[in-house]
């Protein structure tokens, strides 16, 4: 038997350990879904750390990650389970000529001829796992209410085959961007924590232990800079991620400072779009133009 966490500041030590740094919320939200056993409902904008929560979590926990991309179409044969069909069609063809047809249907039909995907893995699997179920909002409602009764029995049901009940039960994270509202049936059994982007001196956490490399100074003023931008209009502000990303790309390019020039030759790590681009040139570019003089 795995020891589950005792406390929400001992998850939050694993987490931390496993690279992730969690906000308050976030440590006592999945402290309460692994001794509880309830599924997480994780939503915020891109790049927050929806996804690397999941892994952070398998990974302090010793659990293996099975993960279940959503995208549009998923349907219960990618996520569930699918007949190998062409197992079952060489046993047909190898079966002797007078097999009867029930004999041999029992046989084809049977677990040896199941290829199990993530939702039957997770819920099958020795030892329990984490079950990443990620970007759950772009399915249909007919996907989730599927998911809802492997989530709420922890069984699927194969009519072949009968019901397979779980042997071990996962910790279910779920994620989602919020592309379209999830049903309230889905919410109920889930716990929820809304990520969003984090305060300064939790970022600035984020990317030193990132990039611990970077100085000091210029890390502290790449996070105030990325927080000026997301105050700013834009179609996508920049995530986590970016701030990543553009701190590793600094220290690749050996920059001392990040003063205008430095600004526009990289903004492009931070600000995708072409109009968001120019609004970003315009005020925060200048800003720092003037802020050297
Ligand atoms: N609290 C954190 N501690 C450490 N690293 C973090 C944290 N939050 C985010 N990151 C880093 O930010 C990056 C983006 O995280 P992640 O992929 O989990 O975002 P997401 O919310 O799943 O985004 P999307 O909605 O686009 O899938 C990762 O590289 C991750 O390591
Ligand atoms: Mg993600």
């Amino acid at each position: 038997m795995e020891a589950l966490p005792e406390s929400v500041q001992q998850l939050a030590d694993g987490l931390r350990a496993a690279g992730y740094l969690p906000g308050q919320e976030t440590a006592l939200v999945a402290y309460l879904a692994v001794n509880l056993g309830k599924p997480v409902l994780v939503e915020g904008p891109a790049g927050v750390g929806k996804t690397e929560l999941a892994k952070a979590l398998a990974s302090c926990l010793g659990r293996e990650l099975v993960r279940l991309q959503c995208y549009e179409g998923l349907d219960e044969a990618k996520a569930l389970y699918e007949w190998n069909y062409r197992k079952q069609l060489l046993r047909i063809q190898a079966e002797a000529e007078g097999a009867s047809w029930n004999a041999v249907q029992d046989d084809i039909f049977s677990q040896e001829f199941l290829l199990a995907r993530p939702l039957l893995s997770a819920i099958s699997s020795s030892s329990p796992v984490v079950l990443l179920i990620d970007e759950i909002d772009k399915t249909d409602q007919e996907f989730e209410a599927m998911l809802l009764e492997v989530l709420s029995d922890f069984q699927i049901t194969v009519p072949e085959l009968g019901r397979i009940a779980a042997t071990t039960q996962p910790i279910v994270i779920l994620t989602s961007n919020n592309s379209r509202e999830l049903t309230e049936a889905l919410k109920r059994r889930c716990l929820y924590l809304w990520l969003d982007y984090p305060e300064l001196e939790h970022e600035l956490a984020i990317v030193r232990l990132h990039t611990p490399e970077l100085a000091e100074t210029l890390t502290r003023k790449l996070v105030e800079i990325v927080g000026m931008v997301r105050e700013l209009d834009l179609k996508k502000p920049p995530s986590i991620a970016e701030s990543i990303d553009w701190a590793r790309a600094l220290l690749l390019l050996g920059a001392s400072e990040i003063d205008e020039a430095t600004f526009r030759q990289t903004m492009s790590v931070i600000v995708k779009h072409r109009t968001d681009i120019e609004i970003v040139a315009a005020r925060v570019g200048v800003a720092l133009s003037t802020s050297a003089t």
